[in-house]
């Protein structure tokens, strides 16, 4: 039998990363090779986003782009996972008669088996319950891959999912309505799949999850892990020998505890780089968005953090014109930016979307003042991002060494930081994964450029 092709396309955040591989693994068991580009394959497999209207087109118009394949190939198998099937369901299949398969976030592990049916002439098939005691699946092991070229460089870093859905329903989010119910994986499963990462030459984990501040929560106090939270899991994880670094994403400040925050003085793996979603500088559209801190709270935490950790690095996610946001609001804001100083961030005009309550907000703003908006704050953002970028100029940083730079110019090699900086660097031949001591002689825009010393 001719050898079968599959192609991933993958949209969102890491978990949707994740969960990618986790596909493209169990497509390998099902006998698909990675195909070299989309018009190859002969399954495609799109894992979406809907955090915004404007991610959720982006599968749209791939989706129309797959028509003339589906012509040309009549058994191409188009399948829609992620977020956006979550959120369509079957509406996707009904509305979009090429998509073979609508695979929900709790259903990744169900792939073949809708991949078997749909070979089998049955139809469409659609997975996509929710259900609110759902486990994640134990950890299987890493396995030949499909559907994903093989990687230009080696592996040496990698994210372990450690939660999955939230619970925390901030007015705009979808995301607890197409993840579902926060649930955390048990601790020994956890450290049973980081171990074996170290073993097969992983140097640096992520640990993912929506709001992993919460980690444990909702673990039954009777268990034996009852009372495992995620400064526990921290030192746990710290403790497996052979790995290196220690990130975790994404963080409520809520949920920050001083206990967590003493893990940053605590524990030498773990990075000093905190992303700290703030969302907006008024307490007012705070309260609106559900956020339940405030920007006084909010700020001592970081003094605390930077206490704790003088290095720490923090970045943010902002969104602006969020419904009601007056032009006081937006200025809270930027004086916040400038309160804080941040690193980095990551900011977006507010979307509606379905299910989320402030869809239903009457106030909204318009498009053109938050494109407004977001440009003045961006604008200030890039500023204070280089400026930040500017303080490591002529101080020595531990760099893990990625590969050959992406940037052109021969022999140079790029590296993170544990601040999460990109580092580019003259060197040949050092192997990914390894670290290095930089002298930074230059702070970029996106970048910072040394030597090794
Ligand atoms: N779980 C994470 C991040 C979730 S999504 C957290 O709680 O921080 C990533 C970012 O997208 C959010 O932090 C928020 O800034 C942005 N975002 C989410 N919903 C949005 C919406 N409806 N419109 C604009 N930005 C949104
Ligand atoms: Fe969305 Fe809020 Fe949950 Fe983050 S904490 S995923 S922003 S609902
Ligand atoms: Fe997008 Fe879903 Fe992640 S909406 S950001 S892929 S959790």
């Amino acid at each position: 039998m001719k050898q079968q092709l599959a192609y991933i396309e993958t949209f969102g955040c890491q978990m949707n990363e994740r969960d990618s591989e986790i596909m493209a693994q169990l497509l390998a068991g099902a006998g698909y090779q990675p195909a070299a580009g989309i018009d190859d394959a002969d399954l495609v497999l799109l894992n979406t986003c809907s955090i915004r209207a404007k991610a959720e087109q982006k599968v749209y118009s791939l989706l129309g782009r797959l028509q003339r394949n589906k012509r040309r190939k009549p058994d191409l198998i188009v399948t829609v996972a992620g977020c956006v099937a979550q959120q369509e369901g079957a509406k996707l299949s009904e509305r979009q008669p090429l998509v073979d398969i609508v695979i929900g976030t709790q259903n990744i592990y169900r792939l073949p088996e809708l991949v078997a049916r749909v070979k089998d002439r049955l139809g469409p098939q659609v997975a996509v319950e929710l259900a609110n005691d759902f486990a994640i699946p134990r950890y299987r092991g890493e396995h030949g891959a499909a559907g994903s070229a093989p990687k230009k460089r080696p592996v040496f870093k990698k994210f372990v999912t450690i939660m999955q859905g939230c619970n925390n329903f901030c007015t705009y989010c979808v995301v607890p309505h197409t993840r579902g119910r926060e649930t955390s994986r048990e601790p020994e499963d956890i450290l049973g799949e980081i171990s074996s990462l170290v073993e097969q030459g992983i140097r640096e984990v992520t640990l993912l999850g929506q709001n992993v501040n919460s980690y444990g929560l909702t673990f039954p106090a009777t268990a034996p892990h009852g009372r495992v939270r995620f400064p526990d899991l921290l030192r746990m994880v710290a403790a497996v020998e052979g790995l290196q670094r220690i990130r975790f994403t994404t963080s409520h400040p809520k949920d920050l505890s001083d206990e967590l925050m003493g893990c940053f003085a605590e524990i030498d793996k773990l990075c000093p780089h905190f992303h700290l979603p703030v969302q907006a500088g008024s307490d007012r559209v705070l309260a609106r968005m559900n956020r339940k801190y405030t920007v006084g709270e909010y700020l001592a935490k970081v003094e605390k953090l930077r206490l704790l950790r003088p290095d720490i690095a923090l970045t943010t996610d902002l969104i602006v014109g969020f419904p009601g946001e007056t032009e006081e609001d937006f200025e809270a804001t930027m004086a916040l930016l400038e309160a804080v100083r941040y690193h980095g961030a990551f900011s977006f005009k507010y979307s509606d979307r379905p299910l989320a309550r402030s869809t239903g907000f009457a106030d909204k703003v318009s498009e053109q003042e938050k494109s407004r908006r977001l440009t003045v704050l961006q604008a200030r953002q890039n500023e204070i991002t280089r400026e930040r970028n500017r303080e490591y100029e002529g101080s020595v940083v531990e760099v893990m060494v990625e590969g050959r730079s992406s940037r052109s110019g021969t022999g140079q090699m790029s590296g993170r930081t544990g601040s999460n900086h990109t580092v580019n660097f003259e060197a040949r031949g050092l192997q990914p994964g390894s670290l290095v001591k930089v002298n930074i002689e230059e702070g970029l825009m996106n970048s910072l450029r040394g030597v090794l010393v």
